[in-house]
């Protein structure tokens, strides 16, 4: 049975509830995450305070387990608010492949998104978006997004929308002058094969953990070929200390949905309905190369679905987008 009501029916129906005999325990939501950490008071915690003291005879529980199992399985409605969401970001993507050039500012791009997003009846930004340029897509959190784009360098677009509460979540790539270098190539190269293997991981029964495992595997080979470390380096490397950390130091999967890095139950196996993302990177400081490709995955019974499909990923999509200038 449904019953909804206005939230300025809210105190007066609770303690109709909680004092008709019937209501024992009252469940209280807080936001469990395991790396969130809030340094303020939340107005969550606040209203957890104010119904304790209110109540305080009553017994309680934590409805997050409850609700994080139901945010994991996405009904049809989420998974098409989430593709809508996913649609629009893609759109401010495809305006940077044709707008960005040499001697802009990452905040010119900026506005460029934004001015997307909200066109197409998004909220806003998901989360605080990336635009880093050369060095600073090394930089894992980089979100000034104030410096010059020079020509020759690559630019990191982590952006996503927010439509009706729901998120969204992209990388991309891409040469700021259009053309990709031959080390940069490779490079991205890497990272490109390393996401086709790891998406065949996203099925019903697959882990985060087996993703992370596989994704460090995979790129640990291919910094080799690139250079970045021998084979035998790794042979003798501290095994607290492996050196693919040093070029590829975050986790490159976690579920979507209200919140970019929505709430989980970390033991539960991927099923159909659930969203993740695939988010493989390579980081060289020492280069100024940072590369980081992302795509937000449907779970299903076979395949996973990519929600970004037909977005330019390959090399050669994306020099041909950035050649032609056609501002929509
Ligand atoms: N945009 C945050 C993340 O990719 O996890
Ligand atoms: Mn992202
Ligand atoms: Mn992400």
């Amino acid at each position: 049975m449904k019953t909804i009501k206005g939230s300025n029916a809210f105190w007066q129906f609770l303690n109709d509830i909680a004092l008709s005999g019937y209501g024992d325990t009252i469940f209280l939501n807080s936001y469990e995450y395991p790396k969130y950490e809030c340094a303020v008071e939340t107005i969550q915690k606040r209203f957890v305070q104010q119904v304790k003291a209110k109540y305080p005879m009553h017994n309680y529980g934590r409805s997050a387990p409850i609700l994080n199992a139901l945010r994991m399985v996405k009904s049809e409605d989420e998974i098409a608010i989430t593709k809508q969401a996913c649609d629009i970001t893609a759109k401010a993507f495809r305006r940077c492949l044709e707008t960005v050039k040499p001697g802009m500012y990452e905040y010119e791009v900026q506005a460029e998104i934004e001015y997307i997003f909200k066109k197409n009846g998004a909220s806003g930004h998901a989360y605080a978006p990336i635009i880093a340029s050369g060095k600073n897509a090394c930089c894992l959190h980089y979100c000034k997004n104030q410096s010059l784009l020079n020509d020759g360098d690559l630019i990191l677009f982590d952006i996503g929308c927010e439509l009706k509460n729901y998120s969204s979540d992209l990388s991309r790539t891409i040469p700021i002058n259009g053309k990709f270098t031959e080390r940069q190539r490779d490079c991205y190269n890497a990272v490109l094969r390393v996401m086709k293997e790891i998406t065949k991981l996203y099925r019903p029964g697959g882990t985060i953990n087996e993703i992370n495992e596989t994704t460090y595997k995979l790129m640990e080979q291919e910094m080799i070929a690139l250079g970045l470390f021998t084979a035998e380096d790794v042979k003798k490397q501290n095994p607290d200390k492996p050196l693919y950390k040093k070029y590829l130091m975050h986790g490159v999967s976690h579920h979507i949905g209200l919140d970019v890095h929505d709430s989980i139950d970390k033991f539960k196996l991927f099923e159909p309905g659930m969203i993740l993302t695939c988010e493989p990177g390579l980081y060289i400081r020492e280069e100024g190369i940072g590369i980081r490709i992302e795509n937000d995955l449907l779970i299903t019974e076979s395949e996973p679905i990519n929600l970004f499909e037909g977005l330019p990923t390959e090399i050669e999509e994306i020099e041909a987008a950035m050649g032609n200038i056609s501002l929509a």
